[in-house]
């Protein structure tokens, strides 16, 4: 397909969905535990994201130089790079932030992400998490995952209508999931740092996004935390993509288990790819990882 038609394809769907979602708000509700997705991907190939070609520049200086890389459906992948590698920019550009100045970004086979903003792209299905925590701190655990599982636009909805027995289920599952479960009623703001990344992660997942964005997720952890968000990555595999961000090395073998692949990323472009192993012996990878 040209790329003229595929952009034509994804307005022409764009907008009917917008007109059927429109029409679903106003009457019956919504499905259980997740938003109402005017945009769905269609992941039949495989392919949950595909970046071709992408070039961000900043006053002349290219954060992201002709980055290509491909996401498969439920894999995780990990990214390492140096400092200013353009590690943040990518994500920056998957999830609308910032536009690239060049090259394609699809979501499944039919979403050109370039062409919806940030909302947009979150109902789509790829959630972000970024460095710092940013959870309600004044309310308990379970309302923080009880306002993600409504949206922004539901939260009066949630103040005032009682939770169904099923979407209880799902946040005790999630709380479960992220070792939450003990800490329901506690007051969000008094957890530790790394209960805080847990919790963020959990409010999350309340979306079901089909591809999670993952910066720097250990960054400040004790080891026992970071361990055990290996383990909770892991166990989101194969249900979600996740595309994962990090500088911790160990962190980065637990989650790879010598067998999946590894990206690094250097001066906007895909330096080298393959088993950690293998990257990590590459002299190239060596180099810039020492000359930073
Ligand atoms: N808004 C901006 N304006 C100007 N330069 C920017 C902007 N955002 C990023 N940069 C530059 O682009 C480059 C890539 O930055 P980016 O934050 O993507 O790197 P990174 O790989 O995430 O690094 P780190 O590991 O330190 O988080 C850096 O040189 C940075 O200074
Ligand atoms: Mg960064």
């Amino acid at each position: 397909m040209s790329p003229e038609l595929l952009e034509e394809g994804t307005r022409a769907r764009l907008e009917h969905e917008q007109r059927e979602a429109q029409k679903d708000s106003s009457g019956g509700s919504a499905s259980f535990g997740r938003v109402v997705r005017a945009l769905e991907p269609d992941f039949a190939h495989g392919v949950a994201l595909y970046l071709d070609d992408v070039t961000v520049s900043f006053d002349g200086f290219k954060a992201l130089n002709a980055l290509s890389l491909m996401i498969r459906v439920g894999e995780l992948r990990a990214i390492i790079g140096p400092n200013g590698a353009g590690k943040t920019t990518m994500m920056d550009v998957i999830t609308g932030k910032t536009r690239p100045d060049a090259g394609s970004v699809s979501f499944g086979q039919n979403i050109d992400l370039l062409r919806l903003r940030e909302n947009q792209i979150a109902e789509a299905g790829i959630g972000r998490k970024f460095q710092k925590p940013t959870v309600f701190e004044q309310l308990s655990v379970f309302e923080n995952l009880e306002l993600a599982l409504k949206g922004e636009r539901g939260v009066r909805a949630a103040l005032w209508h009682a939770l169904r027995g099923e979407q209880r289920d799902r946040i005790d599952e999630v709380m479960t999931q992220t070792h939450l479960a003990d800490q329901a009623s506690r007051q969000a703001g008094l957890l530790s740092h790394g209960q805080k990344q847990w919790l963020e992660i959990g409010m999350l997942l309340m979306q079901d996004p089909k591809l999670l964005l993952l910066d720097e997720p250990v960054a400040g952890m004790t080891d026992e935390e970071t361990e055990r968000t290996a383990e909770l990555f892991l166990s989101l595999e194969g249900k979600h993509s996740l595309v994962v961000v990090e500088h911790d090395m160990k962190f980065v073998d637990q989650i790879t288990e010598g067998r999946k692949t590894v990206t690094v990323l250097h001066e906007g472009s895909v330096l080298a790819e393959g088993l950690l192993s293998a990257v990590q012996a590459d002299e190239r990878v060596v180099e810039v990882y020492l000359g930073r």
